[in-house]
């Protein structure tokens, strides 16, 4: 099927919600010579691209891209802080492109944890972008899918919610995505085969899709493929 008319149908389909773990940065900077850092940003323009093609290409309601894992901070100083200082810069000049796009920012995982500057960047993105009601896009950086279940057991624990009262649908309220749907497509570039802890509740029934791409070469044409494959998977949920 051509990729524009693909777009349009999937306008109407049933693909609400996908994710992406953003994998191979590292490896495609080694592959041109070039240090860790420089396919982190380059990696960003891969980010960019692929936020406003599912917006106005596909106008795709829900994306999550992963970040930075709770497990990336065992990388060395350098790489962190590297990573984190690429990261403050592009929130701080993506933010007014989103709002225009009318993109909602949302931060998946403990913003706590990451330095000051970068919680502030953050929490302004978020807040001038939280009345938008074009795509949500939930940025998992410094997110661990583990981490979150804990997380939310423990504020359920806090608020004193009886057990006979705990089901999927209270539980997922207390997850970071609360609110967003589950995840129906998770890709996964840079050719490992492995969720690497990410969103592991709301991707209990998702369609997975890998790939061999390195994020850096990650573009609209691999986007078309990978939601094509989407629609060719047939989804049961168990049933028949
Ligand atoms: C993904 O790329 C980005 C982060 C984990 C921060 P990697 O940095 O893991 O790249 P590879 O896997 O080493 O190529
Ligand atoms: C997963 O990639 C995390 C992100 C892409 C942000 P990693 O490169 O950290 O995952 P592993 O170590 O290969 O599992
Ligand atoms: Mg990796």
């Amino acid at each position: 099927m051509e990729a524009a008319s693909l777009a349009a149908e999937e306008k109407t389909g049933s693909l609400r919600h996908v994710a992406i773990i953003m994998d191979g940065n590292g490896r495609w900077a080694e592959c041109h010579g070039l240090p860790r850092l420089r396919g982190h940003i380059v990696g960003v323009d891969s980010a960019r691209s692929t936020i406003r093609y599912l917006n106005n290409g596909y106008q795709l309601k829900y994306l999550t891209l992963y970040g930075f894992s709770t497990e990336n901070w065992n990388r060395s100083q350098d790489e962190v802080g590297g990573i984190f200082r690429v990261f403050e810069e592009v929130v701080g000049g993506m933010s007014q492109e989103l709002h225009k796009e009318g993109v909602r920012l949302r931060h998946l995982g403990r913003l706590e944890e990451l330095p000051q500057s970068l919680q502030q960047e953050m929490n302004k993105a978020i807040k001038l972008t939280e009345n938008n009601t074009g795509m949500t896009l939930g940025f998992a950086f410094s997110y661990g899918g583990r981490n979150e279940i804990l997380d939310a057991v423990r504020r359920i624990l806090a608020e004193g919610i009886p057990p006979q009262n705990i089901d999927e649908e209270l539980f997922s309220r207390f997850l970071y995505t609360t609110g967003m749907p589950d995840v129906d497509l998770l890709i996964r570039t840079g050719g490992e085969l492995r969720i690497s802890n990410f969103l592991i509740w709301q991707s209990a029934y998702s369609e997975y899709y890998f790939t061999d791409v390195l994020w850096p070469d990650f573009d609209e044409k691999e986007i078309d493929k990978a939601l094509l494959a989407y629609r060719q998977r047939q989804r049961r949920f168990g049933g028949l």
